[in-house]
């Protein structure tokens, strides 16, 4: 959601805001602020719309002198995007900036209001300051202890007091922050790439710690004010992977990190031939006895659930749902001991998806977590941990993450397969050979994508969409459609090809276009009949299958062969040229690639 930084030290403040923000704008972009301290006084400046208008804002006026100050990108909850709105949030003692939900917001104005306090804007963060005001005496510690023990809701929390210059105080709950250590000069901020031009040396702040942060150093405390020691952590991205590299959009360089990102994720979890999850308390015996398995997740993480359900039932037979995680944990679920529940998000932060997890520990399953950020909440959660291995994504629609969660998925399934004995050690074997053909067979799909741009200047007028696939391929077509719905504001729609006729065919007509996925054998002629059944009608087709299928004349109107590769796989192949088509689409209809409207990339509020 929300993106939060901080910086203390020898350098222009708000230059090194502004630079760590823009690093952080994929987590909301509708409006930006930074607060800084001028002397013992603090100026906030904010602007409505991107970090560029805030940026500009700041060059346009009188230079800031400031050593200290925090800043924010916002994505609205509650408010309309505005100057007003805008954080940081002020009383005339405190500025703060907030990422979370103040639930209790309502009530906590009602009482500030009975005790003179007035307000300007629609937010909870003004009351979340003004409650820090009304309790503040000096000490800020005490402070926020007794200010945050009246508040329900998530926060990560950056906080100036007006009589403290040059000091930034931090505190969370269910919300990330990271604190990290310079020469001379700390940051503050709520995720790694933000930091990395300056620092790699970091700490996690847990639930409920408070960082104390200035020129001099770093001081974290419990949630009752007690010092702590913190572990520091050093971040192993690089500068370049939170960069775009020359391509024109991060989700383009993402899609080309896919070939990278799968060789890491895989080849880290093959050992002599074999499948190895590297999670010592999962023995051959402790997988034999899982009877269910759950995998909850939201969006995109969520359909690489789909898709592993298919390949762990496919390959061990073991029951498995799939469900979102904000439904999950609402339906009181059925959940027991003998169950494993796999947890699956890029940012390990989701909030929804973390509460899920939290419930199915409750209910004593265990608990498997597939995350790409290392030590996120979900990650530290969660009973084991298999992390994906893409960098760091900051496109906000996901592409190289889903696809290491399904390669994930894939060498989870086959090692379980391998314990249960639904595999023989060969025919595993066989499987692992042809995971390790695929980051080969992906740089030949990306060589040349021209052909995919051209479909997409074919089809970038149409309003209305239609995927079409069964079995793995439906699993994908629900990832290619939301991949196109989120970038390119096209209305789309994934369905179970063989269910078109029971409603939804009524919507083809004449011209619509459909985007049918055939590239499973056993199943490619049920698949073509149905996509006859909307050619029928009028359809304009594109059909992806396998070179060497026969591909009926008349049922298509353009056809894409893929390499004939192992067909469980074929979604990790697949995935590539749909999420061109997204990409094409949206760049040909000019809209915000790597920041579509309404969207943030973590996405910590219910
Ligand atoms: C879509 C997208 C989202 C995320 C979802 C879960 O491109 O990225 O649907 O997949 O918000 O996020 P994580 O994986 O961070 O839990």
């Amino acid at each position: 959601m929300c993106g939060i930084v901080g910086y203390v030290g020898r350098r222009e403040a708000a230059e090194v805001l502004i630079d760590c923000l823009s690093k952080l704008e994929y987590r909301g972009y509708d409006s930006a602020g930074v607060a800084l301290f001028e002397g013992s006084e603090i100026e906030v400046v904010k602007a409505t719309g991107r970090l560029k208008i805030l940026a500009e804002k700041l060059r346009g006026r009188a230079p800031i002198e400031s050593r200290c100050g925090i800043g924010h990108t916002r994505w609205a909850t509650h408010g309309a995007p505005s100057d007003v709105n805008s954080h940081p949030q002020s009383s005339s003692r405190i500025s703060i900036v907030h990422n979370g939900i103040i639930e209790n917001y309502l009530k906590l104005k009602e009482f500030l209001l009975q005790n003179g306090y007035t307000f300007e804007s629609e937010t909870d963060t003004e009351v979340l300051v003004k409650l820090l005001d009304y309790h503040y005496d000096g000490d800020p510690l005490s402070t926020i202890i007794r200010t945050l023990a009246k508040v329900r809701g998530s926060y990560g929390l950056a906080i100036l007091f007006r009589d403290l210059p040059g000091r930034i105080y931090a505190v969370r709950k269910e919300s990330p922050l990271i604190v990290g250590y310079g020469e001379g000069e700390n940051f503050l901020a709520s995720d790694i790439p933000a930091l990395l031009k300056y620092t790699r040396e970091y700490s996690i702040l847990e639930e409920g710690e408070i960082a104390e942060i200035d020129e001099a150093g770093i001081r974290i405390y419990n949630e009752f004010g007690k010092p702590l020691e913190k572990e520091r952590l050093t971040a192993d991205w690089d500068v370049e992977a939170a960069e775009k590299s020359g391509y024109a959009h991060f989700m383009l360089k993402e899609i080309h990190e896919q070939p990278r990102a799968m060789a890491s994720t895989i080849n880290s979890r093959l050992e002599n031939g074999l499948p190895e999850l590297h999670l010592p308390e999962l023995t051959d015996e402790a997988l034999r006895g899982i009877e269910r398995i759950h995998i909850v997740a939201c969006g995109t993480a969520m359909h690489a659930g789909m898709v592993g359900k298919t390949a762990i039932e496919r390959l061990t037979r073991v029951p498995t749902e799939v469900d979102i995680a904000s439904e999950f944990r609402y339906r009181d679920p059925i959940v027991d001991k003998n169950d494993l529940v796999i947890i699956v998000s890029q940012s390990g932060e989701t909030l929804d998806t973390l509460a899920a997890l939290k419930l199915a520990k409750e209910k004593g399953a265990r608990t498997l977590a597939i995350v790409n950020v290392v030590g996120s909440s979900i990650a530290r959660a969660a009973d084991y941990v298999m992390y994906t291995y893409a960098g760091p994504e900051i496109a906000v629609a996901s592409t190289k993450a889903y696809s290491v969660q399904l390669a994930v998925l894939y060498v989870f399934a086959l090692r379980l397969a391998l314990a249960r004995g639904t595999l023989t050690k060969e025919e595993t074997r066989r499987y692992v050979g042809e995971l390790d053909r695929l980051p080969q067979l992906l740089e030949g799909l990306l060589a040349d994508t021209e052909h995919i741009k051209y479909l997409a200047s074919l089809f970038m007028n149409c309003e209305d969409l239609f995927y079409l696939g069964r079995g793995f391929d439906y699993a994908l077509s629900l990832e290619g459609s939301l991949k196109l719905k989120e970038i390119s504001y096209i209305h789309s729609e994934a369905y179970a090809a063989g269910e078109l006729k029971h409603g939804t065919i009524s919507l083809i007509v004449d011209g619509t276009p459909v985007i049918a996925l055939a590239t499973q054998d056993a199943i490619f002629e049920k698949t073509i009949s149905n996509v006859k059944e909307t050619k029928s009608r009028g359809a304009r087709v594109i059909l992806f299958c396998k070179e060497g299928v026969e591909v009926p004349q008349d049922v298509a109107d353009y056809v894409v062969k893929l390499p004939r590769y192992e067909e469980i796989f074929m979604p990790m192949l697949l995935v590539v040229p749909l999420q061109l088509f997204a990409y094409y689409m949206a760049v040909l209809r000019g809209c915000d690639v790597d920041k579509p409207r309404n969207l943030a990339k973590s996405v910590t509020v219910e």
